[in-house]
């Protein structure tokens, strides 16, 4: 059984060897790019695993305005643009990212679905104290897992703000082939519209005022009791519906177009980076072959739609056989909207699509987790009898908008102890009407997903009365979160934090 991919005898240098440089507002990545790094390397040697590079990127997180379908917002967000820089490293370098802070409250940085050594997980009061307003920390870790990540503050909602990025690690040897690829951040916006902020949308959800209570009513008649196991998963009403859905920080009306040409292959790396928005991707005119869940590699499946939860992530093929202009839609799960992006053939000059158009193929085949067959080359976890199995009942009090996972609510909640090297299965039983999308940190998981070789992943949506079985490998010493992805959700009380002794 291989595992020896990540190194945790690394102890981070912190070493605090940045390039000096002016950081104005919007200040770029000055990391990132291999003849910068290799210039940027200390003399004498940093110690990296295996000698791997050291990739640096400077980021500050302060107020910033985005313009959004006309429209300017305050926010707050990375190096002055939402979605914040694509961080690009290799598997195995060492990655140096030095944040300062320039927000009015603390902060912190978690680098999702790395199993990263623990003290460089970005869990305020957790694995660090947040970092303090006009304070600077650099975090430092050997990268290990390649694939398609993102990275985001871990502080209260700042997640729904605007504060995340992706974070794309390449392998040491790409074995997929592909022509272009583009990296599509899906996310939620109200932040600054009508000037409300995520915490005024907390409240509101604490006092009643929530979609959800407005959408209950259609509840009984989607046959939510029934949970998933007989076909597809039901489009729950969510908590909140938001005024835009964006991707890459554009709205319907404004979209990015991603150009190709035909008979390229391409790839589409897809984040959920939102706060609260389950989506249905879908391209018009195209299938999507799913390669990866969660950065890990999958046996490939043909599908129609892929469906990602808050903190998932999928990379799909398209083989661009089919000239035109074409709406590549997401559409926000229980709501009649989408975000989208322009898929647009060389030569093809025709408009584009209506912002609203559903494409057909969102009707179309949906790939479930029992579909997926993790990869050989996919990060390893053992099947077989677990050591420990933990039963996690999600649960939620729907009137006082409160979250709990085995009844309790986080930070009043126990710690869950695990022995070190233990196979560890958790066993959700979700009570509640909503969706749940459960990340946990520092491992990856496999999906019990009664089909055999599941796929390894790092968050996995559990459905309305659904049981549902992750086992992992409990190698990574340290304390870790292990949280519903809904940032509301987790807010509300829906985390815990796993020791792994
Ligand atoms: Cu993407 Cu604990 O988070
Ligand atoms: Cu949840």
């Amino acid at each position: 059984m291989k595992r020896a991919r990540r190194n945790h005898a690394q102890a981070p240098t912190r070493r605090d060897f940045i390039r000096a440089a002016g950081l104005g507002a919007g200040a770029l990545v000055l990391g990132g790019c291999d003849a910068l790094t290799r210039q940027n390397r200390p003399t004498g040697g940093a110690r990296t695993a295996g000698g791997g590079r050291v990739t640096e990127y400077s980021l500050q997180t302060a107020r910033m305005e985005v313009e959004i379908g006309g429209q300017r917002f305050t926010t707050w967000g990375y190096n002055g643009g939402v979605p914040g820089p694509e961080i690009r490293v290799k598997q195995g370098d060492t990655l140096r990212a030095r944040i300062d802070n320039r927000l009015p409250e603390g902060t912190t940085i978690h680098w999702h679905g790395q199993p990263v050594v623990n003290d460089m997980d970005g869990v305020p009061d957790v694995t660090q104290p947040p970092i303090g307003s006009g304070g600077r920390f650099t975090y430092d870790f050997v990268v290990p897992a390649a694939g398609t990540y993102f990275y985001h503050s871990h502080v209260g909602l700042q997640l729904d703000r605007g504060v995340y990025g992706p974070l794309i690690v390449e392998p040491k040897n790409e074995t997929l082939s592909y022509d272009k690829e583009f990296t599509l951040a899906l996310d939620d916006w109200l932040d600054g519209v009508d000037g409300r902020v995520p915490e005024d949308e907390l409240e509101n959800l604490r006092s009643g005022g929530s979609a959800m209570m407005e959408g209950m009513g259609g509840m009984e008649g989607m046959g939510g009791m029934e949970g998933p196991q007989n076909g597809e998963p039901a489009r729950t009403p969510p908590d909140t519906i938001y005024p835009y859905y964006l991707i890459n920080g554009k709205p319907p009306g404004r979209p990015e177009e991603l150009e190709v040409r035909r008979g390229d292959r391409v790839r589409l790396r897809l984040i959920n980076a939102s706060g609260a928005t389950i989506y249905r991707v879908a391209l018009a005119g195209h299938r999507l072959t799913a390669t990866h869940t969660d950065g890990q590699p999958v046996e490939p499946v043909e599908v129609d739609v892929v469906r990602l939860g808050p903190g998932e992530r999928y990379d799909v093929l398209v083989e661009a056989a089919n000239p035109g202009v074409w709406q590549l839609a997401a559409e926000a799960e229980g709501t009649q909207m989408i975000a989208r992006a322009v898929f647009r053939y060389r030569g093809s000059s025709g408009p584009a699509p209506p912002p609203d158009l559903m494409p057909s193929e969102l009707k179309g085949n949906l790939l479930t987790y029992d579909m997926l067959r993790a990869a050989p080359e996919a990060e390893t976890v053992p099947e077989g009898k677990p050591d420990e199995t933990v039963p996690l009942t999600l649960d939620g009090d729907e009137q006082e908008y409160t979250w709990s996972i085995n009844g309790q609510r986080f930070p009043d909640a126990d710690g869950i102890s695990v022995n070190r090297d233990a196979l560890v299965r958790f066993e959700y039983r979700n009570m509640s009407e909503m969706p749940h999308p459960m990340h946990l940190h520092g491992h990856f998981f496999r999906v019990n997903n009664g089909a055999g070789n599941g796929p390894i992943k790092d968050t996995v949506l559990v459905e309305p009365k659904q049981i549902l079985a992750t086992d992992w490998l409990a190698d990574n010493p340290g304390a870790w979160a292990l949280h519903c992805h809904q940032i509301y959700h987790q807010e509300g009380g829906m985390m815990r934090v796993v020791d792994v002794g």
